[in-house]
């Protein structure tokens, strides 16, 4: 063990940081039974529960938890059963106190994809899925989109280079909320009324963390971002919109360092297929948050490649593919486990261990190239087959 891993601390219950992790991860803590009291160890094994959920989510998580496995990364999983299977079996969606077993308990959430026919309610996926998302307070939900090559972007003459934005959706909050109600259902007279909530302090939450963002990550290049353009709908739904457009000149006048942008959503959807170049880093609610991301996921190549990050700084936060069950593709290892793979990459380099997820995007970067992959990308290799290329990628086994 080396030094850094010890840190001398005042007593038991002090918090401390690490120097490797990145300060919205709290060290977990590890008293050693052999020294003193006085120091801490900080372990590096994390703890990931996993979820795989319905449909191909159960294909796609099974390969990326192997690839976690081949890069060597010290985590231990605990795998949940949660989705429609058991929910079918005995009407359970979230055990009682599972959502504080899961910011308790773990380091990390890796999860699937929820929704299938026989449940046609969709009650467990808004239970498990959103009930995450909103009783964990997982405000932030990172969407990247990243074009890994060429030949996978259905626009003529666009490079991987011209392709590397991030969509960061607010997640708790808008039409999600589902506040609302019907009225006089069943008589000509039905109203159904479907609240859109805004807060202050979510808004401006979401709107922060998206210039923090920009502040700290680079394109994959390596080049400085540098813009943040807010995404909205401001001339029709003008109480919300003027809401979000306050808090974001308010925001934006603190950095300015950062170039604002702002877009109508409707426009936003016609230029990201003109010209996807121009986007660096958006930001909107959750809703168009949801929809332009599945637009975005057809530059990168369909949604079987698409990576998302929902998160909490400093809490325990859940990673997912951006893609649902799939359920006509389901069972028939068809299913594209990249997305699921870039997922438990996005989450590693959360939890500290920024090599082994570029271990992991190299790898997936490699299939890519060499075809290795599933046949909506262009290959001919099954869901295992593809996930077992990049697991052996990962770990050195294959040139
Ligand atoms: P979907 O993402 O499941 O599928 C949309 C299209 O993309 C389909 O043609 C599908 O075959 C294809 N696709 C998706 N993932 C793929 C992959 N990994 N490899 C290859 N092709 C892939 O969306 P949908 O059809 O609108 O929804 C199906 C179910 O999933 C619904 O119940 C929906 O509510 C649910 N859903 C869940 C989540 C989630 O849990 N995060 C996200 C989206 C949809
Ligand atoms: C997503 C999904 C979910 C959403 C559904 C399943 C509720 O489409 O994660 O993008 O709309 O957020
Ligand atoms: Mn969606």
């Amino acid at each position: 063990m080396s030094t850094a891993e010890w840190e001398p601390v005042g007593c038991r219950q002090r918090k401390i940081r690490h120097a490797n992790v990145p300060p919205q991860i709290e060290a977990h803590r590890y008293v050693s039974p052999v020294d003193s009291d006085i120091f801490v160890r900080v372990s590096a094994k994390k703890r990931i529960a996993v979820i795989p959920g319905d449909g191909i989510g159960k294909e796609v998580i099974p390969q990326a938890v192997r690839v976690l496995e081949a890069v060597g990364a010290d985590l231990a999983f605990t795998h949940f059963d949660w989705g429609a299977d058991r929910y079918l079996a005995d009407k359970t969606t979230v055990p009682p106190d599972g959502f504080a077993m899961l910011g308790r308990d773990f380091d990390a959430i890796l999860v699937g994809a929820f929704g299938d026919p026989r449940v046609p309610s969709n009650i467990h996926a808004k239970e498990i899925l959103l009930g995450m998302r909103f009783k964990m307070d997982l405000y932030a939900n990172i969407r990247p989109v990243r074009l890994m090559d060429a030949s996978l972007c259905p626009l003529k003459g666009v490079e991987p280079k011209d392709v590397d934005f991030v969509v960061i959706r607010e997640n708790t909050e808008g039409v999600y909320t589902d506040a609302g109600g019907v009225f006089k259902q069943g008589t000509p007279d039905e109203i159904a009324v479907q609240e859109d909530i805004n807060t202050r302090k979510g808004v401006e939450r979401i709107i922060r963390y998206a210039f923090e963002y920009c502040e700290r990550h680079t394109k994959s290049d390596g080049s400085k971002r540098g813009r943040v353009l807010m995404c909205d709908k401001s001339n029709a739904m003008t109480h919300a919109g003027g809401l979000w457009q306050r808090v974001f000149k308010e925001v934006a006048g603190e950095n300015p360092q950062i170039k604002a942008e702002h877009m109508y959503v409707d426009a936003l959807c016609m230029q990201m297929v003109r010209d996807p170049r121009q986007f660096d880093v958006i930001v909107t609610n959750n809703m168009f948050g949801d929809i332009i991301t599945d637009l975005a996921a057809g530059l990168q190549g369909g949604l079987g490649m698409a990576a998302s990050g929902n998160i909490h700084p400093g809490k325990t936060s859940m990673f997912e593919p951006v893609h649902g069950s799939a359920p006509p593709i389901a069972g028939k290892n068809v299913a594209n486990p990249l997305g699921a793979i870039l997922t438990a990459a996005m989450m590693l380099a959360h939890l500290g261990m920024a090599s082994e997820a570029a271990r992991i995007e190299g790898a997936v970067l490699e299939a890519v190239r060499q075809k290795k992959v599933t046949q909506d990308v262009g290959g001919s290799l099954g869901t295992r087959e593809a996930g077992e290329w990049v697991a052996r990628n990962v770990s050195g086994r294959v040139s």
